[in-house]
């Protein structure tokens, strides 16, 4: 698992050219690319600047001798590079297992290029049927937000850490909602989400990933393009 994660995460890491702005993601594969980064700087003398889209990210990608801007400095990033929880055929995807959604699909936004970093397991056909969706929400409208998923066929459970609610790096909560039959229609899922209000913001990710990178336990990695890109 570890060895496909690090595959992915390092090949991605190899995309990378020197002058570049990068956005850089959250979670475990996001280390192995963090990692190959910093020895890219060091050994190559690679230039660039990072964008993180959590606080650990912006410790790790310290620690590790990455320089680091924010979005207030930069107008656009070259590429950002990121994990998934899932990822469908048509590069939909499942984020915000790591609770980093807001910052995470901001990023992606503000992005020419997203590269995203996956093992083999997180490659499905109907999003939603591996993992629970990750749903941002303003902690004073956790109760109707539940109510308005519960109607879109959702069963929202609270994310919570050592018996507390889990608060995001944005002072959020978060709901991880179970769809029994997974989610038929990513896009018009994740307009209903937004357009109820109190949604911070959902862990659907539409039309955002351009390159997928999977890494496989043998260290090989397949890299693959969005179609039309
Ligand atoms: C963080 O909020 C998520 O979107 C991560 O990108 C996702 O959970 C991937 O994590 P791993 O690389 O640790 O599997």
């Amino acid at each position: 698992m570890s060895a496909s994660k690090k595959a992915a995460g390092r090949r991605a890491a190899d995309l990378v050219e020197t002058g570049q702005k990068v956005g850089l993601g959250t979670g475990s594969t996001v280390f192995f690319t963090l990692e190959r980064l910093g020895e890219r700087i060091r050994d190559e003398g690679l230039e660039i600047a990072g964008v993180p889209t959590a606080v650990d990210t912006e410790t790790k990608a310290g620690e590790l001798g990455i320089p680091l801007t924010t979005l207030d400095e930069i107008e656009r990033l070259d590429v950002t590079i990121d994990g998934a929880d899932e990822i469908d055929g048509a590069f939909a995807m499942i984020k915000g297992g790591g609770g980093a959604l807001l910052r995470e699909k901001g990023v992606a936004s503000g992005s020419d290029h997203v590269v995203i970093i996956v093992g083999p397991d997180k490659v499905v056909e109907t999003l939603g049927t591996t993992f629970d969706l990750p749903v941002e929400v303003a902690p004073f409208a956790r109760a109707t937000v539940d109510r308005a998923i519960r109607r879109l066929g959702g069963q929202p459970r609270l994310r919570d850490r050592e018996g507390a609610a889990y608060r995001t790096d944005n002072g959020n909560e978060i709901l991880d909602v179970h769809f029994a039959a997974g989610i038929d229609d990513p896009p018009a899922m994740e307009l209903a989400l937004d357009a109820i209000p109190g949604v911070v913001e959902s862990g659907l990710f539409i039309d955002l990933a351009r390159t997928l990178v999977i890494g496989h336990d043998d260290g090989t990695a397949d890299v693959r393009s969005a179609a039309g890109s």
